[in-house]
């Protein structure tokens, strides 16, 4: 396999902390496509990127934290990794837990996952348990459970798993030459912003006294603003307080209390970034442009960095010809139905038509 991307792990291990390069369990994860998105930059008077981050082997960008979380967790002997999660969390825990031969527990909201998600944990074995309650106090019981168990956590409060979705932020300095100008992200438990924010850094130079690859030379000469979006029902970081009954058709985002909340308004201020809110409506405006002018594919939460973008461009906040990378976070066939039905409830139905090939010409308005 001569030309094979390696996996995140094995690409930037000099980058990365030492433990988590001795048993490395991966499925290839990382070098994702940064697309340029033509219909976005018309939209924003802005040069816009998108990084694919569906295109990791479950589908979302969780695989670049759970591969060095688990490799860690593996490399300690850990026989049993547990995670609360929103669905994309449990699927990359679950599928990564296999490779490990763990046994993985997870704790999700009742009924508010998506079923790409759910049954992804399912197919690879996890031990999923449908809680009564939602994402925060699933995280609350399966921080417990992780500490009287002998079970790891492997939610981004877990050090290795920011380690990992750094390096997210290296693919955009490696594929642009430098730091765009501004990255935009969707921000639920607020470990994805943490982490770029944590790989721009350390890429231009700037990272904490003592982190993995200090001695490196600086790649970027600068770093982005951090641009971080919630969904408006949401949205603890932008209303100061947590949400308690937290409510969004994004619900991989449907988070009420982030556990990296400091840390993402850290990423914002020291950036000069902000973080704001955008509706469902917005979410799903957003997913459309995506879908239907860029030609890719996500779930809706992922499309909250599209909103938050075209959003702040109607304010004219978006500076003319600034570099912009979104990153968008998972695929669009966790949680196809946004493309068959409309906000308001209205299906989008199929035209049928019988196998004749005049019929069909017919439909398609062929003369
Ligand atoms: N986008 C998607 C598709 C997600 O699944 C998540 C989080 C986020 C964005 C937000 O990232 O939490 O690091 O701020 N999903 C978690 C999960 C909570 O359990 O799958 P974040």
């Amino acid at each position: 396999m001569a030309h094979q991307w390696r996996g995140i792990i094995a690409e930037y291990a000099e980058r990365l902390p030492a433990h988590v390069t001795e048993r490395i369990v991966t499925l290839g994860e990382g070098g994702t496509p940064l697309v340029e998105a033509p219909a976005l930059s018309a939209r924003t008077g802005a040069q816009v990127f998108v990084k694919v981050e569906g295109m990791n082997p479950t589908g979302s960008f969780k695989d670049r934290g759970m591969t060095t979380a688990i490799s860690a967790a593996a490399g300690r002997g850990a026989q049993a990794v547990v995670c609360a999660s929103t669905g994309n969390t449990s699927a990359s825990a679950a599928a990564y837990a296999v490779r490990a031969g763990m046994t993985c527990a997870v704790l999700v909201p009742d009924g508010k996952i998506a079923m790409g998600k759910l049954s992804q944990a399912i197919a690879h074995g996890a031990r999923l348990l449908q809680v009564d309650g939602n994402f925060d106090d699933c995280l609350v019981a399966a921080r417990k459970l992780a500490d009287s168990y002998p079970v790891e956590l492997v939610n981004s409060v877990n050090p290795d798993r920011i380690e990992g979705q750094k390096t997210g932020a290296f693919e955009i300095v490696d594929a642009l030459g430098d730091a765009p100008d501004i990255h935009a992200l969707p921000v639920g438990n607020a470990g994805n912003i943490t982490a770029y924010w944590k790989g721009f850094r350390e890429y231009a130079g700037q990272g904490a006294p003592g982190h993995a690859g200090e001695d490196l030379p600086a790649v970027a000469t600068r770093v982005p603003q951090m641009w971080g979006f919630q969904a408006a029902g949401a949205a603890p970081i932008v209303a100061g307080h947590p949400i308690t009954e937290p409510e969004t058709i994004a619900t991989a985002i449907r988070i009420g209390n982030p556990a990296s909340w400091e840390l993402a308004e850290s990423a914002r201020d020291d950036s000069g970034g902000v973080i704001e809110a955008v509706t469902d409506e917005q979410i799903l405006a957003a997913h459309r442009v995506l879908s239907s002018e860029v030609g890719v594919f996500v779930e809706p939460a992922s499309a909250a960095g599209v909103a938050g973008i075209l959003s702040r461009a109607e304010r004219g906040l978006v500076p003319a010809g600034a570099r912009i990378v979104v990153t968008v976070t998972g695929h669009g066939l966790k949680d196809p139905q946004w493309a068959l039905r409309t906000l308001d409830g209205s299906e989008v139905t199929p035209t049928r038509v019988s196998a004749d090939v005049v019929s069909i010409a017919d439909a398609l308005g062929l003369d």
